[in-house]
């Protein structure tokens, strides 16, 4: 038997957990009508399969009706999500993992205008910042009735099979009642740390009285809500001990502080840029307080910090979350000492952001995540083993390389710089968002052991490639900065790019029009105001940054508002002038009637990229498909067998910027969902 600490089992009561690593509850927003269906069965049993002791499956599935679904929730108090869970539970059983689900009423963290338009309830009418919704303060009987609700789902999760049950309560109903600066009720709910953990044991005993004693019941709770007039650690330590003391629970899962803002939420599940696992040690001293089953995640992207965390003693079990969102397989990697493969979690969080944007959690750079009912995480062997030739290792031609690679085929791979990562090479100059190299480097690792060659410093002509004899030609050039949508003076700017790469030297005073709305606006500002100078930004569009999202948003905000940054929305910058040394921008407004002046000494625009298509243009007429992609055949996962030219010599893609701006979520799937059928 393994001698590693984190594959030693672990008995949680009755229950026992194969080795030390789980899944924490997170709703990657794929239910169907509410249910988790084959989608998000698919999702789950991938982790299971992948050898996660449990699974935590469905982040804040609703107890009841005033709890609507603000990041397409599961409905838990509805009967007929019984059989949907038991196919998942059934299925995660047989791969040898355990799984529970999390319960919870959202308080005040949802909105009125959805699900049924019922009123939000809370202890109080304080308003939570991200949500926005005025509650109504809750009565006497909205709390004997989400008490019932809550014992009442937990009974349909016990018939689904699930082996327990842990309820949210940081941010949400039950410790807005614990903390005082959601709790405004007089007794016998509000007042004394008794009074306002009332609620919390009502539902404890009520659940426990229901589903009985062989099922696991936890609470995530925040221990510390890191906030001025809020349960703080000594009543955190206090509160911990209690839920022990209670008898009602099997196991705490800590949180140390709160959700009501992004800044808020962004410290408790840190991205990109923030330290790794900055709670544990916090965790490590609950478990030791209490001497109980302790859970903890935040931000342990890599084995070695979980091991440490187990070793340590700090936790009982350590929760991998986004890091099997980005790899699923993990504990089978370490199982077969191939710890070195696992694909890393960069953190950029674009899983959980686009999760507050209404849509479903999608991994930065595997996009086989949530998509496990049409995208491989292990892609299979070709049969015919053929000739790829790709252009471009940045991370759509990297990863249709790797793809490749692994589907057994021969693979050479054309840069024209000296070094692989395209976009991304450049975005991680920036020191917080230097965890995106990793995107790069597990690629070209995984290249490496499918014989992939990488060709850099080779400018590819058409005659380089054609010399090659390839079947299969595969153009990801990505794009170069777009800068020309001025009226006049478009030679008078230059692109956030220019900056961020450090081509251009930062002015003094300076506007930057950024009407894409990507992270390289604010990565440009930030370089430029580092540097001493003044910076505005404006965009034409209603709020500023649209497309880098809340989490994200966070670690810019903190930086450039110090910085002292300024934001202008709903103005257009026009047209630019030289006046002597200096600029003068012309900017008007899509509402019309608008003509105003500012003096600068320079001015980016930050319009994305345009695409760096030549070769493309050159290769399509010796192609036989002359470059067509079949969208049917793509979307149906089937081999691409369009023949427009019968004479030509290979079939021809482009991906990624090559065809359009996009993102880099965007260019791994178009590799992977083409490779994966060549
Ligand atoms: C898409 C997504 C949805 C999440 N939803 C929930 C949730 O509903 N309830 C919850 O307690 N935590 C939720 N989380 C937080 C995770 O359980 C976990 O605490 C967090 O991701 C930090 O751990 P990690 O760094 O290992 O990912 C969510 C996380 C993600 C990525
Ligand atoms: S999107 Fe980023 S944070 Fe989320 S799982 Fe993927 S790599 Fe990790």
């Amino acid at each position: 038997m393994s001698s590693d600490p984190l594959l030693q089992p672990y008995k949680l009561k009755h229950l026992t957990l194969r080795n030390r690593i789980i899944v924490t509850s997170h709703e990657p927003a794929y239910p169907e009508d509410g249910m988790p269906k084959e989608r998000y069965l698919a999702y789950t049993v991938e982790r299971a399969k992948g050898g996660v002791a449990m699974t935590m499956t469905a982040g804040s599935a609703a107890v009841s009706k005033d709890s609507p679904p603000v990041f397409n929730n599961l409905l838990a108090y509805k009967d007929e999500i019984v059989p949907w869970i038991r196919q998942m539970t059934d299925a995660v059983h047989e791969e040898g993992a355990a799984i529970m689900i999390q319960l919870t009423h959202l308080g005040r963290r949802t909105r009125w205008d959805k699900g049924d338009w019922l009123p939000v309830v809370a202890p109080s009418h304080h308003r939570e910042a991200s949500h926005r919704a005025f509650p109504k303060k809750i009565e006497d009987w909205d709390i004997e009735r989400i008490i019932k609700d809550f014992a009442d789902a937990a009974e349909r999760m016990k018939a689904g099979g699930m082996d327990g049950v842990e309820l949210e309560a940081y941010g949400h109903l039950l410790d807005q009642f614990t903390s005082p600066l959601t709790n405004d009720l007089d007794g016998p709910y509000g007042g004394s740390l008794d009074n306002r953990m009332r609620f919390c044991m009502d539902v404890l005993k009520a659940i426990r009285s229901r589903v009985g004693e062989d099922f696991i019941l936890g609470v995530r709770y925040t221990a510390d809500e890191a906030l001025p007039g809020g349960t703080g650690k000594s009543e955190g330590i206090e509160i911990s001990k209690r839920l022990k003391e209670s008898g009602l629970v099997d196991y705490l899962n800590v949180i140390r502080g709160h959700i009501d803002t992004d800044a808020g939420l962004t410290d408790v599940i840190p991205i990109q840029g923030m330290a790794n696992a900055p709670h544990l040690d916090f965790a490590g001293e609950i478990r030791a307080a209490t001497n109980f089953p302790t859970f903890h995640a935040a931000k342990i992207p890599d084995v070695a910090t979980a091991r440490h965390a187990i070793a340590s003693g700090k936790v009982d079990m350590i929760g991998m979350t986004r890091a099997h969102m980005t790899d699923p397989h993990i504990v089978r990697k370490i199982i077969e000492k191939r710890e070195d493969e696992i694909r890393p979690c960069v953190g950029a969080n674009y899983c959980l952001d686009r999760i507050y944007q209404g849509g479903a959690a999608y991994c930065i750079h595997n996009a086989a995540t949530g998509r496990e009912l049409t995208m491989p995480h292990i892609v299979p062997k070709a049969e015919t083993r053929k000739k790829i030739v790709i252009v471009g290792a940045g991370p759509a031609g990297l990863e249709a390389a790797r793809v490749a690679g692994e589907r057994g085929h021969e693979v050479v791979v054309f840069e024209a710089a000296s070094d692989p990562g395209g976009q991304i090479r450049l975005t991680a100059l920036s020191p917080r968002r230097k965890e995106m190299m990793s995107i790069i480097d597990w690629r070209i690792a995984q290249c490496e052991k499918y014989g992939v060659t990488i060709k850099y410093n080779a400018w590819a002509e058409a005659e380089t490639i054609e010399a090659e004899n390839p079947d299969v030609v595969i153009i990801a050039t990505g794009g170069v900065a777009h800068t020309d949508v001025l009226s006049k003076g478009n030679e008078l700017v230059v692109s956030s790019w220019d900056i961020i790469s450090g081509d251009v030297k930062p002015g003094s005073n300076v506007l930057i029009f950024d009407d894409a709305g990507d992270h390289a606006a604010l990565q440009a500002a930030e370089f430029i105001a580092g540097a001493g100078a003044k910076v505005e930004i404006m965009t034409p569009d209603r709020s500023f940054s649209p497309e880098v999202m809340a989490m994200n948003l966070v670690p810019y905000m903190r930086s450039l508002q110090k910085l002292d940054v300024t934001f202008t929305v709903t103005y257009r910058l026009e047209s630019v002038e030289k006046n002597g040394n200096q600029l003068i921008a012309n900017v008007g407004s899509d509402y019309g009637g608008i003509s105003k002046q500012r003096v600068v000494d320079q001015v980016v625009v930050n319009h994305g990229t345009i695409p760096l298509d030549d070769i493309y243009f050159e290769l399509k007429p010796k192609s036989t498909n002359h470059g067509e992609i079949s969208q049917d055949e793509l979307i149906a996962g089937q081999p691409q067998s369009v023949v427009r030219n019968p004479q030509g010599q290979f079939q021809l893609f482009r991906i990624g910027d090559a065809v359009s701006a996009r993102n880099t979520h965007a260019a791994i799937y178009d590799a992977l969902r083409l490779a994966k059928d060549i």
